[in-house]
């Protein structure tokens, strides 16, 4: 196996492949108590994770407690802004509040800007009509930052998918979210060539 070595630069052949593969972190959008975002979350990251088509990871943004931008000093942006400069692309997991997304998630956007830029993202949504209200104001947002968002959404319903509190996602979901993993990557891939 010595020829692998130098091949890889002394790096095992798995170590390689770990390395090339595209990080995608999977943003949990809310932070309330009692918020279903890691039901969610969890669920995207197993499918993702079967894949092995790229290094996938939780992101939450409740871990970093950002205070609202500009009200107090906030050490922890460094921390969220190394976090997403470590990313070459994004799943963001949105639910609705009042027709838009979260203040949390909107205040965590607003809290980075090069480290969002051209990368690539794919929005899974809740809601009573699927978080679709919430994920086409992500998409302007997204604009402002240069991030790519991609065409298929999986949109999850409040009445079907979830069951008092407890997510049971319908397997007809499974597609979608295959589908919407599949354009981040593409586009993850091509945007990063510009991005050295
Ligand atoms: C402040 C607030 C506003 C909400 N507004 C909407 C809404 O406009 N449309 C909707 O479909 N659901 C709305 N909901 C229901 C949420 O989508 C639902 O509670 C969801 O579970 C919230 O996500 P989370 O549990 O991850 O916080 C709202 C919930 C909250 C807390």
């Amino acid at each position: 196996m010595g020829w692998l070595n130098t091949l890889f630069g002394g790096k095992t052949a798995k170590e390689e492949t770990t390395m090339t593969k595209l990080n995608i972190g999977i943003i949990l959008g809310s932070t309330r108590e009692g918020r279903v975002s890691p039901q969610v979350g969890a669920w995207v990251k197993s499918i993702a994770d079967k894949r092995g088509d790229a290094n996938y990871e939780i992101v939450d943004i409740a871990d970093y407690k950002l205070p609202l931008l500009g009200e107090a000093d906030a050490p922890q942006a460094g921390a969220w802004n190394e976090k997403l400069a470590s990313l070459d692309g994004f799943v963001f997991i949105v639910q609705e509040y009042n027709h838009s997304i979260s203040a949390s998630l909107k205040n965590a956007l607003d809290y980075a800007r090069e480290a969002w830029n051209n990368k690539s993202a794919g929005i899974v949504s809740y809601g009573s009509v699927g978080g679709a209200r919430a994920a086409e104001h992500l998409r302007g947002i997204l604009g402002e930052l240069s991030v790519a968002d991609v065409r298929v959404h999986p949109a999850l319903s409040l009445f079907t998918d979830f069951d008092n509190g407890t997510f049971k996602p319908a397997d007809l979901h499974l597609t979608n979210v295959n589908g919407m993993l599949d354009q981040v990557l593409a586009w993850g891939g091509a945007l990063k060539t510009i991005r050295q």
